[in-house]
């Protein structure tokens, strides 16, 4: 049609020009946009017009050389769509119109603002440009990394998470906005992540108040160095920095209150960003086992600086001050082999801060004063010393080479047991049917140990006056002491011995001693069967050797017709007068006393009498349970073992001759000797066997 209108233009001046093949936009920024296109035909009397909104440009004349127009549109808005109309125009006539549209380049954010930061991640956030929700954004980081954000259409911001960072890092980043593929010119702006804690903090050397510790150096990708802020105490603060060749930093506090449990935070601090802090604890104290320690049997001494206080505790829990002089700490006036926590303060405003605790013994004495007592001619003797003062656990006496441990504090001078166990009830012992059962008013039976007969109604009594008696180890019930049968409890004895699957019976009395009934008899005197009870007895055979006589007796119950053998081991080698010649005799009877309880292990408990069941008795247990742990400890514990007892019944051993009696008996165990053919042992010491007090109040009573 442009050819036409060239050919024909002085004929058809009312042909209307062509439009414009295609515009070109050339040039853009956010406000303006040049557009190119090409003169239609190349005439020179065309003219353009270029109509936007309601703007119109007119008279929009070609280049000199006619072949190409360029127009710069002005006064845009940035990021914005535009319609245009471009007309040829000659002589007041236009072509119909080309129409097209562009775009101005949209307009940067405002600012971005940082929201949150770690040490991996950093979350922005801005204003939407325009408010426009058809922008959407590229976010470029300083490696080059592009992130396209999409915008959320209800709100006015839009954040941004931007994730996998390293610590402690600068970085830089650029934000444009988008519109139609067109993109602002790029918004720039950095920040930096959260730098990294601290690591691998160790303790070079710390005492009381001084502390120095280390840490590996903290860096970035950037090899940036960083300070440490040190916190501690009451708002008290390091700044600490290094050299970039240092890739550990240690550091050094003094001053610090001794006693005193320390936080310390240590925060890296990189372009005013810290970290979130190392926190470690650290109390400032002694170290008290560090120190040279001079102990002696009642001192205890150390060089110490930094404290203030000295106290020792005992094992008893007794508290002991000590004196502390310039840089010496001492304890004076202390028990010898006793063991002492010895604790150090810091005394800081009236405050005794504790520093360390430290456990130390002292040197027991020395036994002093040893000396031999020597008894009955020469054949036994007993080594004394004068009490130790302070804790003993053993003392060690050798005799022939070979060595014993005796327990100081069991040793029967200094340990009064007479008072041990009667605080025990006796109920059942006192009530108006059973008093006549006793045949001592001081020996009643406790009623936590006391040996209970089966009853078959309710006007029958359980009592009886027996006690059951621990024997070694665990055994609990391996005996049972008894006083010796009364006329009225024969048959009560013997039931207590059926019922109790007893099967021996140890008697260290005889019947009458001194033409006074101890005993009643309570076996058959011949071959011929005695009932006792619904317990028929019969004694099966009878053998006498010169200190004791041995019977075998068949107990048979009525009732059920069962039979039963129960041995007797009945020990006769008390004079009327007096006390057995020596210890030989006792030793043996007990072996086979022993020798039948090892044999019958599954019977029940052996019971053992005497006349009031609790001295010769007790003796006569005690000297079994002894000898048997002197056989497996190599050591005994007589007054140990004699409180147990004593615990389950009153006054089992008493007399200080039957300690003496029992340390003999172990004495002669492990030395067999030859027996002398000398005065009695214990010539007048009548009471050795029988309870003393017992007795008394016996002939009181009469
Ligand atoms: C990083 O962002 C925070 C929070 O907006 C700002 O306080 C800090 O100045 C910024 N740091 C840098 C290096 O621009
Ligand atoms: C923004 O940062 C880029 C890349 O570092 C740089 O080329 C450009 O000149 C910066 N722009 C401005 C406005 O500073
Ligand atoms: C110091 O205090 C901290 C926090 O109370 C505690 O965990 C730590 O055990 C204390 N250290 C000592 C030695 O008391
Ligand atoms: C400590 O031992 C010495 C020498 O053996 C002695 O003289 C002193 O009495 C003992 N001290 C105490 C408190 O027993
Ligand atoms: C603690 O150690 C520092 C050296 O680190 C030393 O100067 C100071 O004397 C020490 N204090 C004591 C009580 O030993
Ligand atoms: C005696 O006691 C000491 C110290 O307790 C111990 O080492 C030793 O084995 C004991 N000796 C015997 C024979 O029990």
């Amino acid at each position: 049609m442009g050819v036409r209108a060239k050919d024909m233009s002085s004929l058809m001046l009312l042909v209307i020009p062509s439009n414009v093949d295609t515009v070109l936009v050339i040039d853009r920024s956010e406000t303006e946009i040049t557009l190119q296109w090409k003169n239609v035909n190349n005439r020179n009397d065309y003219r353009y017009e270029l109509r936007y909104l309601n703007e119109e440009i007119s008279a929009i004349t070609p280049s000199p050389d006619n072949s190409i127009v360029e127009q710069n549109v002005k006064n845009l808005s940035p990021g914005t769509e535009y319609s245009f109309m471009l007309y040829t125009v000659f002589e007041n006539v236009m072509s119909s119109g080309y129409n097209f549209s562009n775009v101005t380049i949209p307009s940067n954010v405002d600012s971005v603002l940082v929201i949150d930061r770690s040490e991996t991640e950093i979350t922005l956030q801005w204003k939407k440009v325009n408010n426009r929700n058809d922008y959407t954004y590229e976010l470029r980081n300083r490696n080059g990394e592009i992130s396209s954000i999409t915008q959320s259409q209800d709100n006015s911001t839009v954040e941004q998470n931007v994730k996998n960072l390293s610590p402690g890092t600068e970085y830089s980043f650029m934000l444009h906005t988008v519109f139609e593929n067109v993109m602002s010119s790029g918004y720039n702006f950095s920040n930096v992540t959260m730098p990294s804690n601290v690591r691998n903090v160790i303790v070079l050397h710390k005492n009381d108040t001084d502390l120095t510790f280390q840490w590996d150096v903290v860096s970035n990708i950037d090899n940036n160095t960083y300070i440490y802020i040190l916190e501690y105490g009451n708002g008290l603060v390091n700044y600490i920095n290094h050299t970039a060749e240092e890739n550990k930093v240690t550091h050094h506090i003094s001053s610090l209150i001794p006693g005193t449990n320390y936080s310390f935070t240590l925060y890296t601090e990189f372009a005013d960003l810290r970290s979130t802090g190392y926190t470690f604890f650290q109390k400032m104290t002694l170290n008290c086992a560090s120190f040279n320690w001079t102990v002696t049997n009642s001192t205890i001494e150390a060089k110490v600086n930094g404290c203030t206080h000295v106290t020792a505790k005992s094992s008893t829990g007794s508290i002991k001050n000590g004196l502390v002089q310039g840089n010496k700490v001492n304890l004076q006036d202390m028990d010898p082999g006793e063991i002492y926590t010895v604790s150090l303060f810091y005394e800081l405003e009236s405050d005794r801060l504790p520093q360390c605790s430290h456990q130390l013994r002292l040197f027991p004495n020395s036994v002093s004063n040893l000396r031999c007592e020597y008894y009955s001619g020469g054949y036994g003797l007993v080594v004394i010393w004068d009490r130790l003062h302070g804790v003993v656990d053993v003392v060690q006496v050798g005799v022939n080479k070979k060595n014993f441990n005796q327990s100081q504090n069991l040793e029967p001078e200094q340990k009064d047991l007479s008072s041990v166990g009667i605080e025990q009830s006796t109920a059942a012992a006192r009530l108006p049917e059973n008093k006549d059962k006793n045949r001592f008013s001081n020996v009643l039976a406790y009623d936590t140990s006391r040996v209970h007969l089966i009853t078959k109604n309710e006007s029958d009594s359980d009592y009886i006056n027996a006690n059951y008696m621990p024997g070694y180890g665990n055994a609990k019930r391996q005996y049972i002491a008894s006083q010796g049968p009364l006329p009225s409890t024969v048959s009560d004895f013997w039931r207590m011995v059926w019922e109790q699957k007893s099967q021996g019976i140890v008697m260290v009395t005889n019947c009458t001693e001194s033409g006074r009934v101890k005993c009643e008899q309570y076996w058959p005197l011949d071959y011929t069967p005695c009932l006792y009870g619904n317990l028929l007895v019969t004694v099966k055979s009878e053998d006498k050797y010169p200190s004791w006589t041995l019977r075998e007796f068949n107990v048979k119950n009525k009732t059920t017709s069962e039979t039963r053998t129960v041995k007797h081991f009945h020990f006769t080698a008390w004079p009327d007068h007096g006390v057995p010649t020596g210890t030989e005799e006792l030793i043996q009877f007990r072996g086979l006393v022993r020798q039948h309880i090892e044999k019958a292990f599954s019977a029940g408990p052996t019971v053992v009498h005497c006349s009031a069941g609790v001295g010769r008795t007790g003796t006569l247990i005690a000297l079994d349970v002894l000898l048997q742990q002197l056989d497996k400890k190599k050591e005994v514990g007589i007054a140990a073992f004699v409180q147990q007892m004593r615990l389950n019944r009153p006054l089992m051993v008493q007399t200080e001759s039957q300690y003496v009696f029992l340390h003999q008996c172990i004495m002669d165990t492990l030395q067999p000797k030859v027996m002398p053919d000398s005065e009695p042992l214990y010539e007048n010491s009548e009471m050795i066997y029988v309870n003393a007090m017992a007795i008394r109040e016996f002939e009181k009573g009469k």
